[in-house]
């Protein structure tokens, strides 16, 4: 697998991804940081901008292309100077796998990736939120090392707030 923002030489491995999921009915594109509301060389520009350059609501963020075998096969969205409240309501992470290459394992290996970016980001814990309806989306939070945290009922849809803990508070410690 590999991970990296877009290029503008990207322009048709992503056309290709946002018409998978309007084939299967899916309006909207998770983790994909605005990409169908903009053309996408002013996306691409964005998306390295949010690199280095907080935005104001969602703070600095990395937005991965998941390239398998010259496939994109997932997106990534890591927003990690969100403030708390945002952390809260929304998660650190996002991500979304193609509808047809789902079930194959690539959302679990996005969410290692991604928490290992948080990791070198010097982040200690990842917050991440789920509908409680999407249960692979939970799945791959368990497979990562999710504990829940709290549930919230918003307008009759209940979201889940997961925690991965990045870095071990219990130490062995010694005793010569
Ligand atoms: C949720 C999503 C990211 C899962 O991606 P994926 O690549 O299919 O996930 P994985 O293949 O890594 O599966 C992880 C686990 O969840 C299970 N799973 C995945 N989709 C499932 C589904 N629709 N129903 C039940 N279980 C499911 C898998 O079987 C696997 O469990 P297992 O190892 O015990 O078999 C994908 O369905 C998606 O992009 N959905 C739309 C966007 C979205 O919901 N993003 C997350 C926002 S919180």
């Amino acid at each position: 697998m590999e991970y990296r923002l877009a290029t503008l030489e990207d322009k048709e491995l992503i056309q290709s991804y946002v018409e998978d999921h309007y084939s299967h009915n899916e309006k909207s594109l998770s983790a994909s940081n605005m990409l169908t509301t903009m053309k996408y060389e002013d996306w691409v520009k964005k998306i390295h901008k949010n690199k280095e350059t907080a935005d104001d609501v969602w703070g600095k963020s990395l937005t991965y292309l998941a390239i398998d075998n010259e496939k994109l096969v997932g997106l990534l969205n890591i927003r990690y100077t969100l403030n708390e409240y945002m952390r809260m309501k929304y998660g650190d992470i996002g991500y979304g796998v193609r509808p047809s290459e789902r079930m194959k394992g690539y959302a679990t290996k996005m969410l290692k990736y991604a928490l290992s970016e948080c990791k070198r980001l010097g982040m200690k814990e990842v917050i991440l939120g789920c509908y409680k309806d999407n249960i692979g989306s939970a799945k791959t939070i368990i497979k990562n090392g999710g504990e829940l945290i709290k549930e919230l009922e918003e307008e009759k849809i209940i979201n889940e707030h997961w925690k991965v803990k990045l870095i071990s508070q219990y130490y062995k410690i010694k005793i010569k």
